[in-house]
């Protein structure tokens, strides 16, 4: 019988360097995207899908996020003797959204090892990874749809966006097959940033896995590859090939709105397309957006 996936790991132990220098002294998973850092929406979105266990992979800078999710008498304090409820109702969301685990990475050697960090936590059982720099907007489930593909084929999902040619160096391609289902891919291998010349196909992995728990093995003796850290994407090519027989890899696309935070222009789309949909920020922000941009000379 399947087993039903209750955990989901994110890892936010990177760099970020593409953000530097906001994230000197504070993960980019903590970037504000509207009023609420990236990190929410991550934690928001694995708990919408059913996994309220939650395991943070943490690395330097670590405070920011664990003060995030837990409570602040002092600020409740205050709030509650001013009679601000609706405030303290957006300071208490994150403390109550999930169980809140963490784990240090220790060196950032690379994404392939900051899963490996969960091993202990996640066992002998399926589970999620849900990259925590990675927004997928929560009008547009996809997490649901992967751990459904899982229940139906118990192999490794993972979530796959069509991108341009010109970007697919960005990620790692997929090289697929189609199935009986037009959103769902087989997928025969992985090449990590390649270039579009060599790139098997346009479809770009993005930021959620829903991985089996024999990926650790292979973690566990993945040689440090490109960049010379140790890739995910290289222990997901051993599942796609299937030796072992653990049902091999599957693909979701994507056709939502998706918004990568670790970039810096993606992050600034992030926080108008999110603002202009908002009630309270949308009727004043859209007029003057739409004044702003006549003056543009696109030429
Ligand atoms: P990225 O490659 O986007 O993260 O990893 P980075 O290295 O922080 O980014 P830049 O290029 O320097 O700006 C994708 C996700 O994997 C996590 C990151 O925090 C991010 O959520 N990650 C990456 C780790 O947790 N550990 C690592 O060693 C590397």
């Amino acid at each position: 019988m399947t087993q039903r996936i209750t955990k989901a790991v994110i890892p936010a132990a990177g760099l970020g360097t593409r953000f530097l220098p906001a994230t000197k002294a504070m993960p980019k998973e903590m970037l504000p995207v509207v009023d609420k850092p990236a990190i929410q929406y991550v934690v928001e979105e694995a708990v919408d899908a059913g996994l309220s266990d939650v395991l943070l992979v943490t690395g330097r800078n670590k405070n920011a996020l664990e003060n995030h999710f837990d409570r602040v008498a002092e600020l409740e304090a205050t709030l509650e003797r001013k009679g601000d409820t609706a405030k303290l109702e957006k300071v208490n969301e994150s403390t109550e959204l999930a169980d809140m685990h963490y784990v240090r990475q220790g060196d950032p050697l690379g994404l392939g090892h900051a899963v490996l960090r969960a091993r202990m936590h996640v066992g002998d059982h399926p589970f999620a990874v849900l990259l925590g720099d990675d927004i997928i907007d929560a009008r547009d489930p996809l997490l649901t749809r992967m751990l459904a593909e899982h229940d139906r084929r118990e192999a490794t999902i993972v979530a796959l966006l069509e991108v341009d040619p010109d970007s697919i160096h960005l990620y790692g391609a997929a090289a697929v097959e189609p199935t009986d289902d037009p959103d769902v891919v087989r997928v025969t291998g992985l090449v990590e940033k390649p270039t579009a010349d060599v790139a098997p196909s346009n479809l770009a992995v993005i930021g959620r896995y829903v991985l089996r728990p024999e990926v650790f093995d292979i973690l566990d003796r993945t040689e440090p590859g490109k960049g010379g850290e140790i890739q995910l994407t290289d222990a997901l090519m051993e599942m796609a090939a299937d030796i072992e027989g653990t049902g091999g890899v599957y693909g979701v696309v994507f056709r939502g709105r998706r918004y990568d935070t670790g970039d810096k222009l993606d992050y600034i789309k992030a926080v108008v397309q999110l603002a202009v949909d908002r009630d309270d920020l949308g009727p004043e922000l859209k007029p003057w957006l739409a004044e702003y941009v006549t003056g543009f000379d696109l030429d």
